[in-house]
């Protein structure tokens, strides 16, 4: 019996998790592109309502939920990302921060570095200053975000919609942003190239599919006298 019960539970989990992976993943990173293409062009409000009341339900049960259940395949793009930097930064940026996971990641990466990270969810945040009292949680919403033009070397962003002229305003000429989806492998073509050719208005861009994953890597462009 207690074989059966434990074989059930195996089945269940398995079957949880090629949903979470193959179906639900997929929607959710396609549905990052297009809202950040819709924060482009202009309809923002309503998605800030939705994200808050969303994230209030998950946030408790989200690393066990959603980062536990994803496995090695959470990060694997993210990793990869972060090991196709160049900058050395010294301040740091991590936005739609959740519960922290990839500010901590780049605490032990950037030791030295001053970390701040960003969610509109406070929810989320609760759980992130639970995992790094270290780091500095700020809400903030992306769209809008509460710090001066070029204050940050770095500004990482993993699964959620990039609000890319906001991400780059932030950020020094020649400071770089890295955006890693768990699954953004799977984001139709067309839907991925419009957003790339979006992200080349901020710098040389540079990107990879890693198994189920995609980075995005741009470095932003220094001012010319023509811009200035
Ligand atoms: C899927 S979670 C990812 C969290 C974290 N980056 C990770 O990889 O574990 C997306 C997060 O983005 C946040 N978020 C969504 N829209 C946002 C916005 N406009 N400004 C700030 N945070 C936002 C949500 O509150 C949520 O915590």
């Amino acid at each position: 019996m207690l074989a059966y019960n434990n074989r059930k539970t195996l089945s269940m989990n398995s079957a949880r998790r090629w949903l979470q992976q193959r179906v639900l993943s997929p929607i959710v990173d396609c549905s990052y592109i297009v809202m950040s293409l819709l924060f482009l062009w202009g309809f923002p409000r309503w998605y800030e309502r939705f994200t808050e009341w969303h994230y209030r339900r998950q946030a408790r049960h989200y690393d066990q939920s959603v980062i536990a259940l994803e496995g090695a395949r959470y990060a694997q793009a993210l990793e990869a990302g972060l090991q196709a930097l160049s900058v050395q930064p010294k301040r740091i940026l991590d936005v739609n921060t959740g519960t922290g996971f990839v500010a901590q990641k780049l605490l032990v990466l950037f030791p030295e570095a001053k970390i701040v990270a960003t969610d509109l969810s406070e929810a989320m945040l609760t759980q992130a200053r639970q995992r790094s009292p270290h780091i500095e949680f700020v809400r903030a919403d992306t769209g809008k975000l509460p710090f001066a033009d070029e204050s940050f070397d770095l500004v990482t962003l993993h699964n959620g919609p990039p609000y890319l002229a906001e991400m780059a305003r932030v950020l020094r000429p020649k400071g770089q942003m890295l955006i890693a989806f768990t699954s953004g492998a799977r984001v139709p073509r067309p839907l991925l190239h419009r957003w790339l050719s979006v992200a080349r208005r901020f710098g040389q861009v540079e990107w990879r599919c890693v198994g189920d994953g995609l980075w995005v890597l741009v470095t932003k462009a220094t001012p010319t006298n023509h811009d200035t």
